[in-house]
């Protein structure tokens, strides 16, 4: 099929629309995965949307079908992707309740942050967070992949990140299991373009990669991980978050622990309020690139940024002053106060 036939049936309805097709969207309880289920649903596409907190994905469906045509069928699912047995589970369900025998779209969204040093952080919550950013994707990739042939014009996006170009947050920001998970992610969906035009061309497969979008990543992180809120901080907790934010040039000395707490709260609440772009913008950005055909969505001018200077300057990759030297943003000090996890 050349590139134009699939471009012409990204979306994938005859007329390119998502209209009477069935998508699956993974992390539909929050952020991105809230607004793909919302705007799939409004543009007269069924959906089966999944999420480790019932409540949320549940409140994502109600929200959704409140503003779909009629006919269109949203259901919420209990689902942790990291977890196959789950997945399986979750496929079994959502067939039955939309009575399909395929799936046409699969959005792999699911994602969270955390153990940001491999030398530093616990071991646990480095394989937490792998096991959802990378074994999640790939455990919805072999669950739904025979359901995307059965729909004879399936599509597969999964969401890596910038950081699945860029391997870290700038100066004093590593965060090494979400940057070797999302570059897993994008290495796996890139070697799929060949292997679905050999083997299932009725497939295809999309890569996205979001810089900084407005979601609630931090909380929902840091919740993931079990950590307590600003609030809740024991003192060796929050000196150890002094210490940090000290580090990062984000605090000066001698500031009370309250003003510790707030500044906590105010990184957190902040991801989300002053991101360049918001959730709802960056799903329109997303359904859009695969409505086109795109095999790779980059959603924000700072994604756009850092490829193009990886891209050109790859031996600058890591020497940030080098990278953006002739660029005018993102500037390191900005992604370090309102970078991702
Ligand atoms: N927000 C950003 O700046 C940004 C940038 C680049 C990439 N991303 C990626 O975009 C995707 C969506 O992130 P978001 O910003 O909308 O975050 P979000 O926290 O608002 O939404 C993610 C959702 O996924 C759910 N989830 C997490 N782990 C899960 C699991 N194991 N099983 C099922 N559901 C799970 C969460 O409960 C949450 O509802 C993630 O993969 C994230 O890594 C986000």
């Amino acid at each position: 099929m050349s590139d134009g036939k699939r471009a012409e049936t990204a979306g994938n309805g005859a007329d390119g629309s998502f209209s009477g097709k069935l998508a699956v969207v993974t992390g539909g309880g929050s952020g991105m995965g809230r607004e793909l289920v919302r705007q799939l649903a409004a543009q007269g596409c069924s959906v089966a949307a999944c999420d480790w907190h019932a409540g949320t994905v549940a409140q994502t469906a109600a929200m959704a079908l409140a503003d779909a045509p009629p006919g269109v069928r949203v259901t919420g699912h209990a689902c942790d992707v990291s977890d196959e047995a789950q997945v399986l589970r979750f496929r079994d369900e959502l067939l039955q309740a939309h009575g399909s025998d395929h799936v046409d779209l699969v959005f792999s969204n699911a994602g969270i942050g955390g153990a940001a040093s491999f030398v530093t952080d616990s071991r646990a919550e480095w394989e937490r967070t792998f096991a959802v950013d990378w074994w999640g994707v790939y455990y919805c990739a072999r669950v739904f992949l025979p359901l995307l042939i059965a729909s004879g014009n399936g599509v597969l996006v999964n969401t890596s990140s910038v950081n699945g170009l860029w391997a870290s947050l700038g100066p004093g920001v590593p965060n090494t299991a979400y940057s070797t998970a999302k570059f897993a992610v994008r290495g796996f969906s890139e070697a799929l373009i060949e292997d679905l035009r050999v083997n299932a061309p009725q497939v295809r497969v999309a890569v996205v990669m979001p810089g900084h979008v407005g979601t609630d990543i931090l909380v929902n992180t840091r919740r993931a991980h079990g950590h307590p809120g600003p609030q809740d901080l024991s003192d060796t907790q929050l000196a150890d978050a002094r210490a940090r934010l000290t580090g990062l040039g984000l605090l000066g000395a001698g500031v009370a622990d309250d003003e510790v707490r707030q500044r906590l709260a105010r990184l957190e609440n902040g991801f989300r309020d002053n991101a360049p772009v918001s959730a709802a913008q960056a799903a329109a950005v997303i359904l859009d690139g695969v409505r086109s055909g795109a095999w790779r969505i980059l959603v924000g001018e700072d994604a756009k940024v850092i490829d193009e200077a990886v891209r050109a300057k790859p031996d600058a990759t890591y020497d940030y002053a080098e990278l953006f030297s002739d660029m005018p943003q993102p500037q390191p000090q900005e992604r370090r106060s309102s970078s991702e996890p």
